[in-house]
């Protein structure tokens, strides 16, 4: 199970997070990023963030300690700011938190160097869990103590929102091609070796054993929240066996756009690459500029 603590007081919002999360601590000395319950993308997001996440850490990747956060909506009360008042007071009772990593920075592809096996594993990862957020807009990595940490596992397991067609949509290929990984040349081959065999009946079970029941009570079609755990087992676990097979990468490029804001963007420097990324690519490959429009205040 999922470690529990009670937040004892709200820190403040992180805005740049969609769905508002805030920056909490809690009884135990610790301080989280707190998703809540009562957010818009609903508690099915919070579902995947806890499969998606301990499946990472199953795998060995890196992922920031989950727990669940009693809330007591109380604490909220004396927030100046309305819209994070009515999300606490949308959220009593069970929500989710991630270890909050002082001190890290979002993942920047001009300035950090990641080498291809490492890549390969976590865009394999990603094409198993079909998560669409970690594009080079929106690249949901972290740099903290000079490695690459996985976040925000959302908006994944798109088959989750209709389970009549879950095992079609399982089914169907991944487009890696925006994948902020993608230019680092990802050995999908070497992950795929790897980490398949890893995702047994037994992880995967043991994963959805952490969700917490009153996330997925009340779910048309699953008469309990075991009924529905199964659910997500059954829709992984053939997925993780031939995925690799259908990752599109599209073609590479020599560089991504910055993410970093203006002024910091033009003080980094592009690390030279030494992986096989340019040496595979098609003659014109390098040709290709996808980049948009620069931003100049590096928003999303
Ligand atoms: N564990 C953490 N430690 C430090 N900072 C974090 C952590 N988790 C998230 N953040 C920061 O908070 C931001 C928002 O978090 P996250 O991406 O999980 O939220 P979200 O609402 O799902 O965002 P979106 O859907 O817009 O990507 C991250 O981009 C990052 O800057
Ligand atoms: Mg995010």
């Amino acid at each position: 199970m999922l470690s529990e603590v009670t937040a004892t007081r709200y820190v403040t919002p992180l805005r740049e997070g969609g769905s508002l999360p805030g920056i909490v601590e809690a009884d135990d000395l610790g301080t989280y990023v707190m998703k809540f319950t009562g957010a818009g993308q609903g508690r099915k997001t919070l579902v995947a963030e806890v499969i998606c996440g301990e499946l990472a850490r199953g795998l060995g990747l890196r992922v920031p300690e989950l727990v669940t956060i009693e809330l007591d909506p109380v604490i909220g009360l004396g927030e100046p700011d309305q819209e994070v008042q009515e999300l606490l007071k949308a959220s009593g009772g069970l929500n989710l938190g991630m270890d909050y990593l002082p001190g890290s920075i979002g993942f920047d592809p001009l300035a950090y160097e990641v080498d291809p096996a490492e890549a390969g594993r976590v865009v394999w990862f990603d094409a198993l869990i079909n998560n669409v957020d970690r594009s080079w807009r929106n690249p949901n990595l972290l740099v903290w103590h000079g490695d690459l940490w996985l976040i925000d596992h959302g908006a994944t397991m798109i088959w989750q929102h209709n389970w009549p067609t879950a095992a079609s949509a399982a089914a169907k290929p991944y487009n890696a091609s925006d994948h902020v990984l993608a230019p680092f040349g990802p050995d999908i081959a070497a992950a795929a070796a790897d980490l398949a065999p890893l995702v047994t009946e037994e992880l995967l079970t043991e994963v959805a054993a952490q969700v917490p029941a009153e996330w997925l009570v009340d779910e048309p079609g699953f008469e309990s929240a075991d009924a529905l755990r199964r659910a997500y087992v059954e829709a992984l676990l053939p997925r993780a066996a031939t995925i690799h097979e259908r990752i599109t990468l599209g073609a590479p490029t020599r560089d991504r756009p910055s993410q970093a804001p203006g002024w910091l963007a033009d003080r980094l420097t592009p690390q030279p690459r030494t992986t096989g990324r340019t040496a595979q690519a098609p003659a014109d490959a390098a040709q290709v500029d996808r980049r948009p429009q620069h931003d100049e205040d590096g928003g999303k």
